[in-house]
């Protein structure tokens, strides 16, 4: 059953009312919903990357309110008509580090970046990861259409797609808080990526869409607590259970049966 069915409608009827086209999966209302219907009537900044003819700038000042400050990037110069309609607008280019410099610290703090322009892998990369180094707050970071790292016409993306890249991502956040078992785990060398995602919290994997949850100046030490002292410590039995099985590994590509078992 879906809980935030009138924030859901209301999103679909700002998409339909949009005084300019706007063009999105069906499926991302419900994602839209979900990630961002906290930001509905807050002082929220709302950055979208890509602007095409507009209707999405109007789809969601309407969804989220007049208080929201609604922006827009696009590489096109065109995408400046939209200020006189009370969007602010950056031109520049998403894939170029030097342009996030410039304009985030600019914007200043900011709730959402979503992703919907060029959608080409190294876009998509060098977007999230400016993103991450210059927010300053907990916001949301979405990267839309990933199903561009398949598509033939973005070229071979291949082992550097967008996609293979917040999956390594994944690996990533939870190395870096793998020290709490001395002696247990590898030596995570690169510090330099463990820096970079030490405020993602989460990674969430939609159809086509990718969420970053950044929480700022949280702590990041992770360590073992119990709840009291643990006297007569049972056996715990975790290398005991050797049964194995064959699963279909999940990869899209291909038809990959393998035998996974347990024991140490
Ligand atoms: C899919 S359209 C955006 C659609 C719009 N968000 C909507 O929902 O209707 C992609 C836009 O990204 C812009 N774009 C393409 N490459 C870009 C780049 N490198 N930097 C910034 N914008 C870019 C294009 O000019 C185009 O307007």
């Amino acid at each position: 059953m879906q809980k935030n069915i009138v924030e859901y409608e209301a999103l679909i009827e700002a998409f339909q009312l949009s005084p300019y086209p706007t063009v999105k999966l069906n499926n991302y209302f419900q994602i839209y919903t979900d990630l961002f219907q906290h930001l509905i009537d807050s002082q929220c900044t709302f950055i979208e990357v890509g602007v095409l003819s507009g209707g999405s700038l109007f789809m969601w000042r309407k969804w989220l309110g007049n208080k929201a400050r609604i922006i827009g990037i696009d590489l096109n110069p065109d995408a400046l008509k939209w200020r006189e309609f009370g969007f602010e607008v950056y031109i520049g280019d998403q894939g170029d580090p030097l342009f996030w410099q410039t304009i985030l610290p600019e914007i200043g703090t900011f709730d959402v970046i979503l992703d919907d322009g060029g959608h080409q892998s190294f876009q998509q990369v060098t977007t999230l990861n400016a993103a991450i180094e210059f927010s300053k707050n907990d916001c949301l970071v979405v990267i839309e259409d990933t199903c561009t790292s398949f598509m033939k016409d973005f070229a071979k993306h291949g082992a550097t797609s967008f996609l293979e890249y917040a999956k390594s991502a994944t690996d990533v956040i939870t190395a870096k808080d793998c020290n709490f078992f001395p002696g247990q785990f590898p030596d995570f060398k690169n510090t330099q990526s463990i820096n970079l995602f030490k405020n993602v919290h989460s990674i969430q994997f939609f159809s086509n869409i990718i969420a970053f949850h950044l929480r700022k100046n949280t702590p990041n030490e992770v360590d073992l607590i119990w709840n009291k002292e643990s006297k007569d410590m049972p056996t715990d039995f975790r290398y005991v259970g050797k049964s194995e099985t064959l699963v279909n590994w999940p990869d899209p590509m291909t038809n990959k049966i393998i035998k996974i078992m347990g024991g140490k």
